[in-house]
């Protein structure tokens, strides 16, 4: 049997109040509607498809070809949204799965049991509903005398008497392909102006036939995600999520609520995670190190054994060992090698330092190869920049760059070099050497 599975990411999502299509608004640093793919990825089906509309291009441009795309070209309803996806699926699938792209916590075990349930149904179609006081905008769910559902009501559209129902429309759907298309085709437009998918429940009905649900008894699981509060309330679950999973793999966090770590960050264990710390994107934080307090780092690559104190880091490697902060900055490209000490208010682009490189104090290295042991004193800057173009600035091995020196690159200091406190050093320095002064000049060889 043929299953696939239709993402519905065309709204704008009006009640976001926002220029972003709401499937892209992050939700512990992933975009919303990129849950709800994993989630599809992860039961094995085939690619999803996804109907898309308003921002059509952003979204491409965010999730790229982890779905075959859909164009709804306006916005006239879920049962409207389904309906684009007929001409690409028609005869080639026995069952779709329709889910939203506004509902992170859907489970694997809920869709594989929509999928198995309606595999056993003589009827079309297998939903989910939960019960919650706290409806959120869902559908109620309509039963009979028997218990049977006979159909959902759109809140806009319940009595005051249908409002008041606990049971409440999850929105994820198992559905004959071979019934659905014509089915949609007989849905007629709400007073809202919109068709709702909601109605094919009481159209099966009045065919005949049943139309079982499965009971989320988890209510967080069946959240949907409609304006930025129900948003907030999503990133805080989630947050306390991660961080009990982290903490159960053996990384120490002691203020789980202002440690924020993203849901594709990896964490050795024996690792400290400090308060007010973010970890974002694809960081990898290795064993025994100590990040934080007060700590982000985006995207980079820390070792084990190392000590980052209210720092900010961006697309950075700390190799192991590695000792910073309080107050530094790593920007795309800092690569810090093994046991490197970065004291405060030190600056880091696109430069390796070598194994053992001291920079205590006040520095910008920017666009430089440093060799390993280098000593970089207080107030050391990289002149990399001409007006026009980047230049390179290259650090030997065991050299020593005296307090507050210039390095106007393009230039070279050769191994064991010295410059002097306050040396302007426009030309390369050979090995051994000791320059000083404005513009610098050989004092003497050191050997
Ligand atoms: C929908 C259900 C409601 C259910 C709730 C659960 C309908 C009519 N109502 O309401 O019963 O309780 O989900 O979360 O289905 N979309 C499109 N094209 C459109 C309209 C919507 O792709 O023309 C997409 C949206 O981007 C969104 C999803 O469909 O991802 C659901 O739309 P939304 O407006 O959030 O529906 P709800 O009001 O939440
Ligand atoms: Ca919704």
């Amino acid at each position: 049997m043929m299953v696939r599975s239709i993402i519905l990411a065309a709204g704008r999502g009006t009640r976001m109040r926002s220029q972003l299509p709401k499937a892209l608004h992050m939700l512990a640093g992933k975009p919303l509607v990129q849950y709800s793919i994993d989630t599809v990825k992860a039961i094995k089906l085939e690619q999803p498809i996804l109907v898309v509309g308003y921002q059509a291009d952003m979204i491409r441009k965010v999730i790229g070809n982890q779905v075959d795309y859909v164009h709804q070209d306006q916005q006239l309803g879920t049962a409207h949204a389904v309906g684009c996806a007929e001409s690409i699926l028609k005869d080639k699938v026995d069952l779709i799965l329709v889910l939203s792209a506004d509902m992170p916590f859907l489970s694997m075990d809920t869709l594989l049991n929509l999928i198995g349930l309606q595999t056993k149904n003589s009827g079309p179609v297998t939903f989910a509903t939960t019960i919650d006081a706290n409806s959120r905008g869902f559908g109620r769910i309509l039963r009979d005398k028997n218990g049977d559902i006979e159909a959902i009501v759109e809140e806009a559209q319940a009595s005051p008497e249908q409002l008041a129902i606990p049971e409440i429309n999850v929105g994820v759907y198992c559905i004959k392909t071979d019934w659905l298309w014509q089915a949609l085709k007989r849905i007629n437009k709400s007073p809202k102006g919109e068709y709702y998918l909601t109605d094919i429940i009481g159209l099966a009905r009045k065919e005949g036939y049943k139309t079982p649900s499965i009971l989320i008894t988890d209510s967080t699981e069946a959240m949907g995600i409609n304006t930025r509060v129900h948003l907030a309330e999503a990133e805080a679950i989630l947050r306390q999520r991660i961080n009990q999973q982290w903490m159960l793999n053996g990384v120490t966090i002691p203020d789980p609520n202002t440690t924020y770590i993203g849901a594709e960050v990896h964490l050795e264990p024996d690792t400290i995670i400090l308060p007010n710390t973010h970890l974002i994107g694809k960081t990898i934080i290795g064993g025994g190190s100590v990040v934080g307090p007060n700590t982000v780092i985006t995207d980079s690559d820390i070792g084990a054994n190392c000590t980052v104190i209210a720092s900010f880091l961006e697309k950075a490697v700390l190799e192991e060992g590695v000792a910073m902060g309080p107050y530094c900055h790593l920007r795309t490209g800092a690569h810090l090698g093994k046991g490197v000490h970065m004291g405060n208010f030190g600056e880091v682009k696109k430069s390796y330092l070598g194994p053992g490189t001291k920079m205590g104090h006040f520095s910008y290295i920017g666009d430089a190869q440093i060799g390993k042991d280098v000593n970089i004193s207080a107030g050391v800057i990289t002149c990399n920049f001409d007006g026009q173009n980047k230049n390179d600035t290259h650090i030997g091995d065991d050299a020593f760059i005296g307090s507050d020196t210039m390095l106007v690159a393009p230039v070279k200091i050769g191994d064991r070099a010295h410059t002097g406190a306050g040396a302007v050093v426009t030309k390369d320095v050979p090995d051994d050497t000791l320059v000083v002064g404005v513009p610098a000049h050989e004092l003497r060889k050191l050997k």
